[in-house]
């Protein structure tokens, strides 16, 4: 397995652009299963994440054209086959979101039942719940979800128990062919589910409300052609602004959209960062000094994303002072904590592990370590720069799944980084 190396201790100044969000593009692949004719995405980040979406469509027999810009051309109306199988599915949670797409639009699906991930169990109860509610008849067996609607789909009203990103997701885009009208309530208001409903509309269906409690769609017979540019990943630009906090230096990004990271540039001033925003761009200056720790509860948004917690932990091992993160939407995104300690980091759970009380040292050591999620391992990558000496993360495949060219941007910032090959075992 390739491994990342980086000699910690630089401060990181310079600039970059922002990457499109996965979160926003992979959902789109799924909905374009919806349209009759050709639909083209661009900004389309390179990463591991969208070509096991690009394979999936292209199992199930739908034409996928790729130019060398990333923009993507799906042609959904070549499908031959509505099955998503285990092996594709395992690798990433989000293929799962075809199931209402195909549905919708052909009347049935086979999709295998995700099953739980490093962060937590992960359930879809809500996905099936809402899609059963649309008329939908359900079977599981075998670790797969077999569905269908012969009849097609009918509108109605679902009211999430809890605010999901992906359930609100799926249920607005396998509406909008159902007959009717459908109401979602208690929807979850990120911005990658505003950019799927933009998307979604460009198709021709009619969301409205998207990025509010309350989503209402009104079915459409048919959807058809469209171009679309998928937003800024504001994971990936935090990670970043965070990543320069940590070693008290400066960045600008651009390419991003301010008004997505507003709770994440409110935690980086109270850590002492001088932060200016622009239309397009955050640049962020900590003046070489050591940032001050801060405490922040995560929660859906407009709240501080769970996506960017651990990055931020690492930013507060190094930190002035103590810190308490207590983590609400996944039951065990604490991982990267161990790896830290073994760097030398203070950090105490607590809460029955859902708060993690940290104490600033002034440095960290370089250590072997590894994580297996993706934000986990980006937030080592943090450790490592801020840490005395070397440090080797292995299983970076995590981070290649949601991060494009890592270390080429890292590196462009002034980190000392780069990819070891696999080591013979
Ligand atoms: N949940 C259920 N039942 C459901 C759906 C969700 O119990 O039917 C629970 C989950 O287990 C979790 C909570 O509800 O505890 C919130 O889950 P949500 O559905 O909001 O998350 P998701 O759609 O599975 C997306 C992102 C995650 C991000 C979360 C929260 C994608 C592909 N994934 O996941 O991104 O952390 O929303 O914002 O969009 C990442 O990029 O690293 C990542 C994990």
């Amino acid at each position: 397995m390739e491994r990342l190396l980086i000699d910690g201790g630089t401060v990181l100044s310079g600039e970059l652009r922002a990457s499109g969000a996965k979160n926003s593009a992979l959902k789109m692949f799924a909905a374009a299963l919806l349209a009759d004719e050709p639909v083209t995405i661009s900004n389309v980040p390179h990463l591991k994440d969208i070509t096991t979406m690009i394979e999936l469509l292209v199992s199930l027999g739908v034409e996928v054209v790729i130019d060398e810009k990333m923009n993507i051309e799906i042609h959904a109306n070549t499908i031959k086959r509505f099955k998503a199988p285990y092996e594709l599915v395992k690798t990433m949670r989000a293929s799962f979101n075809v199931l209402g797409p195909l549905l919708a639009h052909y009347g049935q699906a086979e999709v295998s039942l995700p099953g739980g991930c490093a962060i937590g169990s992960r359930p879809v109860d809500q996905h099936l719940r809402g899609l059963e509610a649309l008329g939908a008849k359900i079977d599981m067996s075998d670790g797969y979800v077999r569905a269908s609607a012969p009849k097609g789909l009918k509108g109605g009203k679902i009211v999430f128990d809890f605010k999901t990103v992906g359930g609100t997701e799926h249920l607005m885009m396998t509406a909008c062919l159902a007959e009717g009208q459908t109401t979602l309530e208690n929807c979850a208001r990120e911005p990658e589910i505003v950019d799927l409903a933009n998307f979604l509309n460009k198709m021709g269906a009619k969301v409205s409300g998207a990025g509010k409690d309350i989503i209402n769609i009104v079915g459409v017979k048919s959807m058809g052609s469209c171009s679309h540019t998928v937003i800024p990943d504001r994971v990936e630009a935090g990670t970043y602004l965070i990543a320069a906090a940590a070693t008290g230096g400066s960045i600008k990004i651009k390419n991003v959209n301010p008004g997505h990271l507003e709770a994440v540039l409110d935690k980086l001033r109270e850590a002492g960062a001088s932060i200016t925003v622009k239309a397009d761009s955050i640049e962020l200056d900590m003046r070489g000094s050591r940032p001050k720790a801060v405490s922040l509860i995560t929660a859906p948004y407009p709240d501080y994303p769970t996506d960017l917690q651990a990055q931020i932990m690492a930013m507060n091992c190094v930190a002035e002072g103590s810190g308490r993160i207590t983590e609400t939407v996944f039951e065990n995104r604490f991982m990267h904590v161990h790896e830290m300690s073994r760097m030398g980091a203070k950090v105490k759970l607590e809460a029955n592990n859902t708060s993690a009380i940290t104490t600033g040292v002034p440095s960290l050591r370089g250590a072997p370590v590894m994580a297996n999620d993706l934000r986990a391992s980006v937030s080592l990558v943090i450790a490592g720069l801020v840490a005395e000496g070397q440090t080797v993360i292995d299983r970076i495949y995590h981070i290649d799944r949601g991060y494009e060219q890592v270390e080429e941007k890292l590196q462009k910032l002034g980190a000392r980084i780069k990819r070891l090959a696999p080591q013979i075992r």
